[in-house]
């Protein structure tokens, strides 16, 4: 048989799996055990499309330069991580117009009450507007102050984009990291919304997926909450040797257990989680029972960890540094992945626009 008509087959009979990250700087260990390397693991098995969120990059960062150089760069260690351009689809979130024009059409079933209370809008304006409290307020602050230039309407409809990527592919499967998992939730709303109201069947409701397991939040150095960017806590997939060695030194611990079997105070457990990610689990085992007998050195842990994770770290950086100045390359593989998902896409537009009632004379 013919490899052209094997393998629109095989793909039909694939489910479809799509996930994304935002532009927003370069991927860090967090992004890593959250998404990427899971991206990788399912790549082969499922019709997988991943792509770059630029557009959701614009929603709190529009600066025109760094958002070219963030895109060059995920998509270079999407690819430097494992990503095979011949399993997945790659593509750049703006490559697929036909998302913001469905993100258009989408937005007239989504209501502002349910993304003024999303959690990630929350915080990001509370963030932007310089509020602390917990306060439910926040309503009040964005209509009454002048937010106009810190919180934009791209933020509050967030969500709709995000539903959109996933269901203008008629993904059924998202791989997601825990922080992800209310857009999901109101990705489905909005699915079960619109297939009702219309009395279609057009979306299928995705899930997140995750190996058997529950999705994994990776902690930060400060001995605090998750890696992420504006932590500041982070490790990048970038980091050379000296710098990534130094940041696990440095990394948040305690005095140490004075009693046998203590329990363990967050920082070192954030610690514990990062090696149960990165280590053999008898290497986990054999530091949880220093710990436990009191003769752990905090040093020791450290140095293993770095170690640990340099392993995993290391290969992905030489690939990057060869790759992100090949923009023939890069370029080739966009314009490739762009098309691919633009087939789907155009096609679920135009059963959207039909169903909607926006129609041809
Ligand atoms: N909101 C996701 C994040 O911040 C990125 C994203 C945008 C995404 N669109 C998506 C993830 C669609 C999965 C599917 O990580």
């Amino acid at each position: 048989m013919s490899e052209n008509i094997s393998k629109p087959a095989k793909a039909a009979e694939k489910e479809v799996v799509l996930s994304g990250i935002r532009a927003t700087g370069h991927l860090h260990l967090g992004n890593y055990f959250g998404a990427l390397s899971k991206f990788v693991r399912m790549q082969h098995d499922y019709d997988s499309r991943y792509f770059v969120a630029d557009l959701h990059a614009l929603t709190t960062s529009p600066d025109p330069s760094a958002l070219h150089e963030n895109v060059r760069n995920i998509v270079a260690e999407y690819l430097a991580a494992g990503l095979n351009p011949d399993e997945a689809t790659l593509f750049v979130q703006s490559d697929v117009p036909e998302v913001s024009e469905m993100y258009l059409l989408l937005n007239m079933h989504v209501g502002i009450g349910e993304l003024m209370r999303t959690a990630s809008f929350k915080d990001k304006a509370r963030k932007a507007l310089g509020i602390n409290s917990d306060s439910d307020d926040i309503e009040k602050e964005i209509i009454g102050t002048d937010s106009n230039k810190r919180v934009n309407a791209g933020l509050l409809t967030y969500p709709t984009l995000m539903a959109v990527d996933i269901l203008i592919q008629k993904a059924k499967k998202v791989p997601v990291g825990k922080d992800q998992e209310q857009h999901l939730e109101l990705t489905r709303r909005f699915a079960r919304r619109f297939n009702s109201f219309y009395n279609v069947e057009l979306f299928p409701e995705p899930t997140n997926f995750d190996f058997g397991g529950k999705p994994v939040k990776v902690p930060g150095l400060d001995g605090s909450g998750k890696m992420g960017k504006s932590e500041g806590n982070c490790i990048y997939l970038i980091d050379d040797e000296k710098t990534l060695r130094k940041k696990v030194m440095r990394a948040v611990t305690d005095e140490g257990p004075k009693e046998p079997n203590q329990p363990v105070s967050q920082p070192v457990e954030n610690l514990f989680t990062l090696l149960e990610l990165t280590s053999a689990p008898e290497v986990v085992q054999q530091y949880r029972d220093a710990y436990a007998d009191c003769s752990i050195r905090y040093g020791d842990l450290k140095k293993q960890l770095a170690e640990d994770i340099l392993k995993i770290t290391l290969p992905i950086r030489e690939r990057v540094i060869d790759l992100q100045n090949d923009d023939v390359t890069i370029r080739r593989i966009l314009a490739r992945g762009a098309e691919q998902a633009r087939e789907t896409a155009a096609k679920t537009l135009a059963e959207v626009r039909h169903v909607m009632g926006i129609r041809r004379f």
